[in-house]
């Protein structure tokens, strides 16, 4: 499509756009907030909130009998609902957790598939905590494995594919990577990593924070190992909102959670003493799930399901290509550039945009101009597009409110040092 960089182009891409009217279903209490910052907490659907007053209801009524009602299975059931956005067919995802913890469980139940293997292969680019849980769980292993960490050529926008290919050999256990990275927005090739490393006998465990919600995700036909993800981000589930596993189905059998709690018990009201795994992927609970914000968070996949993932990725990339357009036509000259993937096939549904003065422009934007993006060391201004409610406008708005920031010097006037939470 040809864009033009005039505000009345973006009016007119918001009026084709099918999915418009989903953002009704946003409690958007700021019509002037240009928010941009949904990959890391989405926006509150309206449903959450309906949903939430309900919960108190059912508590104050039915206090522990709300367990018998709908929460106890909760964590199966809204698993259920998220695999039909991820590809998997029910029984083989619970949202319990975290996304840290997840991934430790997972990761041990994947070494203990590939006992004679000491490799665990992944990137530089994914998340740090991904990295943490691997180092500790080695570390509690008696440092028995290697953790090969592949890197990037171009400044960390793109891994290094070819060392991820020579990386991965028969000493591998298991490959884990960002389905899209959290700095760079690069998405890997799910099927054709999850090929490679089965191929050489490894396992694969991939973390879907950053697509889940806004890419197709296609984990049983790519025949996944296993799978982690958040729902705080693109499935807007609210604060601290559970985690989500998956495990394949045929796997399940064969592998157990390192932390044995009685909800991944086969019989936990029978209070045995000893214990035997749940079947099926009820075994990778492990106790009680915060289930107000469980329940919350059900809600809120709704929108996601009606409007289907075609839909979603097919305006998300609509968004990113005008995002960067804009980008060149106004940011480029005031010293910025791509800090994400050109390729569109290559990339999530956030574009980072580099500036040597990317925290001091993020502060500014946040506190005088009514955006809201995030920073990302070195220099990464990140700006996420949640396709169910970020408009063309409020691109165009973000990028013009961009340009002034900098054409104005305003960010001068703030300090280098960063803030807690960037
Ligand atoms: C890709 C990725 N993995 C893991 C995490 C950590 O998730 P949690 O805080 O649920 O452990 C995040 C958090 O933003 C993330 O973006």
């Amino acid at each position: 499509m040809e864009f033009e960089p005039t505000r009345a182009f973006a009016q007119e891409l918001d009026q084709r756009d099918p999915l418009a009217s989903f953002r009704q279903r946003f409690a958007i209490p700021d019509p002037d907030l240009i928010y941009l910052d949904g990959n890391s907490l989405g926006r509150p659907t309206l449903a959450s909130a309906e949903r939430l007053q309900r919960l108190m209801s059912e508590w104050e009524r039915d206090l522990i009998r709300g367990y018998n009602k709908d929460w106890w299975h909760a964590p199966g059931r809204v698993g259920d609902k998220i695999g039909q956005l991820i590809g998997a067919a029910p029984g083989q995802v619970v949202a319990c957790d975290t996304v840290s913890i997840n991934l430790f469980k997972l990761a041990w139940a994947a070494l203990s598939l590939r006992p004679g293997r000491p490799k665990i292969v992944t990137d530089a680019l994914n998340f740090p905590s991904d990295l943490y849980i691997l180092q500790g769980l080695t570390r509690l292993l008696g440092d028995r494995h290697t953790i090969v960490r592949i890197g990037s050529k171009d400044g960390d926008i793109t891994p290094d594919l070819d060392a991820l290919e020579t990386a991965i050999d028969q000493s591998t256990a298991f490959v884990t990577l960002s389905h899209v990275t959290f700095k760079s927005g690069y998405l890997y090739d799910m099927a054709a990593v999850t090929e490679l490393a089965h191929k050489r006998g490894a396992l694969v465990i991939w973390d879907l924070s950053h697509s889940v919600g806004a890419v197709p995700i296609a984990l049983d036909a790519c025949n996944v190992d296993f799978a982690v993800g958040c729902t705080y981000k693109y499935l807007n589930g609210g604060p601290g909102s559970p985690a989500f596993l998956y495990v394949r189905k045929d796997l399940q059998e064969k592998v157990v959670s390192p932390i044995w709690g009685w909800w991944a018990q086969k019989n936990p009201f029978a209070f045995e003493l000893d214990y035997v795994p749940a079947p099926g992927i009820a075994r990778f609970l492990t106790g009680s799930q915060p289930a107000i914000s469980l329940l919350t968070m059900e809600a809120a996949l709704d929108p996601l399901l009606e409007a289907g993932m075609d839909a979603l990725r097919a305006k998300s990339l609509l968004l990113s290509e005008y995002l960067i357009y804009l980008t060149g036509f106004f940011l480029a000259p005031l010293g910025f550039r791509l800090g994400s993937p050109r390729l569109q096939e290559r990339r999530g549904s956030h574009v980072s945009i580099r500036h040597a003065e990317g925290y001091r422009i993020n502060r500014a934007l946040i506190e005088e101009m009514n955006v809201i993006p995030d920073f990302r060391e070195p220099d990464n201004l990140r700006l996420g597009l949640a396709p169910l409610y970020t408009g063309f406008e409020d691109v165009w708005q973000g990028i013009d409110r961009i340009r002034r920031v900098v054409e104005e010097k305003r960010y001068e006037k703030y300090p280098h040092e960063k803030l807690t939470v960037t």
